[in-house]
This record gives C-alpha cells, structure tokens and sequence, in this order.
C-alpha cells in the first residue's frame, strides 16, 4: 500500500504523524511510503532520516494522493481536493465537527478519528488524547514557571527564605495529572479539583491534595460517575459549592493550571473574572481548555476556556494575573509529542492492515468501530454532542 504523510499546515503545527522509527516499520512490512519534504522539520526530524529508512520525499500532491494518508488533524478543503476517492486517512479529525465529518464524506474517503478511540486498556497504546494530553500538561507547568516571577521550589538561601510555590490543578484527567506530576518536581505545594471522586486517590498518590467537594444528592453522585470514564456536566448546586472553593484556593495559589474538559461541549467555567480579580499579582494561569469555554465576547465571538478572561493562543495580563491560552501545548514539544503519536498511528494501524498489507475494516472490533468516522461516501458514525 502506498502510505503519504503529509507536512502539517494548521497555524503553530509542529508536529508530524510519522517519524524515522515507525516508517521504518512501514517499510519493512512492504509499504512504500512518500513523505513531504521538510514534513517532519520542525519536529526535529529532518529528510534525510526519512529517506535512510525507505521513505521516498515527496511532494504536497503525491502524498495526499496515496491510498492511507497518516495526518495529525484533518486536512484543509484544498489538501481533501488531492484525495483519492476511496483512500483511507488516519488522524485527529475532530469527530464533534459534523461539518468536518461530512467534508470527508463526500471526499470518499474512509476515514478513522483517533480521539474517539475508548479509554479502554487495549486502547490505551493508541490513545492519541493521553499521549498528547500527557505533553500538554508536562508543557503547561514549565510555562507557567516561566512567567512566574518566583522560584517555584522553597529556598533556604543566606539572603532569606523562598516559599514553595502554591498551584492548583483544576481538573485532574491524563493532563491534570502529569502537570502534578511535574509542578511536584519543581518543588510546589499542589492542591487539585477534580469532579470524579476516583481521580482522589491518583492525585494524593502523586503528593497533591485532592480539594473535596462533597455530593449532596443522588443526582450529583450519578453526574460525577460520568460516562465512559469522561466527566458528564454537573448539576449547578455542586458547581457552586466548587466554585466557593475554587475561588478561595485560587486566592491563595501562585500557579493554576487548568484543564477541565467534557467531551462535545463546552469547557466548563471554573475561573470566572470574579476569581481572577481575587488572585494575588503576579500568579500565572494557564488555560488548557482556552477557546473550547463558552463564548466570552459576543462581538467578536471569542471564546474562553475554564476561565472566561483566556484569549486562544494568547498570553495577556487581567487584573495583574497572566493568563495563558496556548491551545496547542504538546505542539510546544513537538520531537517527543510526534514520536508519540506517530506509535499510536502505527498501534491502530495493525487493527486494520492486514499482515499481508491489506485493508480490512473489522466493525465487530470496539476501537475499529468507535474510530471509524466516514466509510466511501457515508457517515458511519455521529458522534453525538
Ligand atoms: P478530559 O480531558 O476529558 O477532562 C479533563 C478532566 O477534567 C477530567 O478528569 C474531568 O473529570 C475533569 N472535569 C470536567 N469537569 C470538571 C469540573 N467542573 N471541575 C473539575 N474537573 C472537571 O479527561 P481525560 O484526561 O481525557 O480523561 C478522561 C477519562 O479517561 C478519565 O477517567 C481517565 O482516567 C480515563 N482514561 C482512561 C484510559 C484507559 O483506561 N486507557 C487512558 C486515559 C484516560
């Protein structure tokens, strides 16, 4: 099978959906792959480790031409028109975009959205949502110790004492944790909020405290079971206990990083102004859930994240506070946030290609049928928001 991995074109796109190390495994089970020259560049994976594993440079058209076309998001209307009807394409296609997913459609094409994959333990090797998410909360954590204008450890210097620096971790899922993980390595005092009460648990492990908010009725303990293992929305009596809890933690932290999401809706608003204004000056917020909140500004259609005041892509200061909205954290690491996801591609490839190299699509298989996005011309799945 002819494989084409494509450059990225997205706005601060870094990343590549293959590397040296799985062309290389491509090759050697009989495909021919093209790769677009300077594809993997910005990534830190120059041309020629393409080519010194069997990989032929190519350009834009021939490798949107090819029969599987590996991808990090899904391509633009210009690059969809350099399709073959029939090809298959492999990537973050952003299955809550039913605009996107009919796009694909009437390409032709039968195309497999790796975010859609379940949070099952067979999944887990090709799970491109933990594998990304897991950078971007390494990543946030070093930015956010960047603009703060402290040390983040305690410091017994001959100068005087330093204090540890206070973060709060506003929802504790695959990027929730690894920012623990990391801001605990820098030396902070860690508390963490999380509306699943299994996630307590991972967070003191991890040596954060885990901010309780106890449910109060039945209906609230049946939200935060969630679905799937996602969170489900929360009835509005917990969010304001939470948000009077948040609001006086956040008063005390240094550092909040947040990264609440619910899959297909908005992001829910942890951080209100009110909040920021509260904040100490200098503390740092950012904002992973940055232009996936409600909208903020009607005028210009902008939307927040888990705090209303973040700017997608931006970093401004309100009321004395940094807030960062970078919606593309694991782009910032991108030699290790490709090579990563380049092995979930080659993970999910081996449930679809046959040994012999052949297509064949098993809908009895749960990851096979849950990623398949469109089939030729049909829509096979609606993901429901
Ligand atoms: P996510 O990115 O969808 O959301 C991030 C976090 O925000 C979640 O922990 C969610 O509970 C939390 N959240 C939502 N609303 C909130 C609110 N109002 N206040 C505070 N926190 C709020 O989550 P992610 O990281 O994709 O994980 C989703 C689930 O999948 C988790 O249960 C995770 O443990 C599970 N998982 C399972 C895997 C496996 O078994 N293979 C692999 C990775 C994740």
């Amino acid at each position: 099978m002819h494989i084409g991995i494509p450059a990225e074109t997205q706005t601060n796109e870094t990343r590549v959906a293959a590397t040296p190390e799985t062309v290389r495994k491509y090759v050697s089970q009989g495909h021919r792959v093209t790769v677009q020259g300077g594809a993997g560049a910005a990534a830190s994976f120059p041309d020629e480790g393409y080519t010194a594993v069997g990989a032929q440079l190519a350009d834009a058209a021939t490798t949107f031409g090819a029969d599987l076309v590996l991808k990090v998001h899904s391509p633009a209307p210009g690059e969809l028109a350099l399709m073959k009807r029939g090809a298959v394409l492999v990537g973050m296609l952003d299955p809550f975009n039913a605009e996107n997913t009919r796009r694909l459609a009437e390409a032709g094409l039968t195309a497999f959205a790796l975010e859609a994959a379940p949070r099952t333990t067979r999944a887990q090797s090709l799970d491109v949502l933990s594998s990304q998410a897991n950078i971007a909360g390494y990543k946030a954590v070093l930015v956010a110790s960047s603009l703060y204008p402290r040390f983040m450890p305690m410091l017994m210097t001959a100068a005087g004492t330093v204090k540890a620096a206070r973060v709060l971790i506003l929802g504790a899922g695959v990027a929730g944790l690894q920012a623990i993980a990391t801001a605990k390595r820098l030396g902070a005092v860690i508390e963490a909020s999380d509306v699943r009460p299994a996630v307590k648990e991972q967070i003191e492990s991890l040596g954060a405290k885990f901010l309780d908010v106890p449910f109060e009725s039945q209906e609230e303990r049946e939200a935060a079971a969630g679905v799937g293992g996602y969170a489900r929305p929360m009835p509005p009596s917990w969010l304001a206990r939470q948000s009077a809890l948040v609001h006086e933690r956040a008063k005390q932290a240094d550092i909040v990083i947040s990264t609440a999401l619910i899959p297909g809706r908005d992001a829910p608003t942890l951080l209100p102004s009110e909040t920021v204004q509260a904040m100490k000056p200098g503390s740092v917020v950012v904002d992973l859930a940055a232009g996936r909140g409600r909208v903020a500004d009607p005028a210009t259609g902008r939307r927040g994240g888990n705090c209303p005041l973040s700017e997608p892509d931006k970093v401004v200061l309100r009321h004395g506070v940094t807030i960062v909205g970078y919606t593309n954290l694991a782009s910032m690491v991108p030699a290790d946030a490709s090579a990563l996801y380049a092995r979930n591609l080659l993970d999910f490839l081996k449930l679809v290609l046959t040994k012999e190299g052949a297509l064949n699509i098993d809908t009895a298989d749960d990851i096979v049928a849950a990623t398949l996005l469109t089939r030729h011309s049909e829509v096979a799945c609606e993901v429901e928001r």
